[in-house]
């Protein structure tokens, strides 16, 4: 079992490679998933690790996330193959897994459905779901965040909810394709949000 500081070193080295601004992201998603560890009793190591992760496949283009899909294993579905950034996610999973000796299932989970969440995702992977959504820039970006934001701490399902019925209420309205899995997840969590 590789410990998860040894799985740290290797992600922190790979994102010295990252262009810079992925990286001040990344940063301000780290040190939101360790506050919202904290407040559900979640290991903040493994998230602050999953945090860490869940972007090294962010910047590149299409053809690499389908090259880089292909090489690790990964078959994209319909809708990835038309939004190959969706394949961003799994393919970090994959290196952490494949590459870097992660084991940790609540970490690869965490990492591969950040973009899309999915149903009965753990307690991790929301805190990590949460804190990219949430982190500062992107709450300056969009007001409406600070809502999602401010139930993130006490109520993680219905801030989940929230954030997923906007976000795909926005992509029909754009013109966007609907990830199936963030569809399943959306009706999940407000399903669970309702039971609290
Ligand atoms: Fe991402
Ligand atoms: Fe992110």
């Amino acid at each position: 079992m590789v410990a998860i500081d040894f799985v740290l070193h290797k992600v922190e080295a790979a994102l010295k490679e990252l262009p810079p601004g992925l990286q001040d992201h990344i940063e301000r998603a780290r040190v939101l998933a360790r506050l919202f560890a904290g407040a559900h009793s979640v290991n903040v190591a493994k998230a602050d690790l999953a945090a860490a992760a869940h972007d090294l496949a962010r910047a590149y283009d299409d053809a690499k996330q389908f090259a880089e899909a292909g090489r690790l294993g990964i078959a994209p579905n319909a809708v990835e193959r038309e939004t190959p950034l969706l394949l961003h996610g799994p393919i970090a999973a994959e290196y952490l897994r494949q590459e870097m000796g992660c084991v940790d299932a609540d970490v690869l989970e965490a990492v591969c459905w950040h973009t899309t969440c999915r149903v009965g995702m753990g307690m991790l992977g929301q805190v990590v779901f949460l804190a990219d959504k949430v982190e500062p820039h992107k709450v300056a970006r969009r007001p409406f965040l600070e809502r999602v934001r401010d139930l993130a701490p006490n109520d993680p399902s219905g801030a989940i909810a929230l954030y997923l019925t906007d976000e795909l209420e926005r992509l029909l309205r754009e013109g966007f394709l609907l990830h199936p899995i963030a569809v399943e997840a959306r009706n999940h969590f407000v399903v669970q949000s309702r039971k609290r």
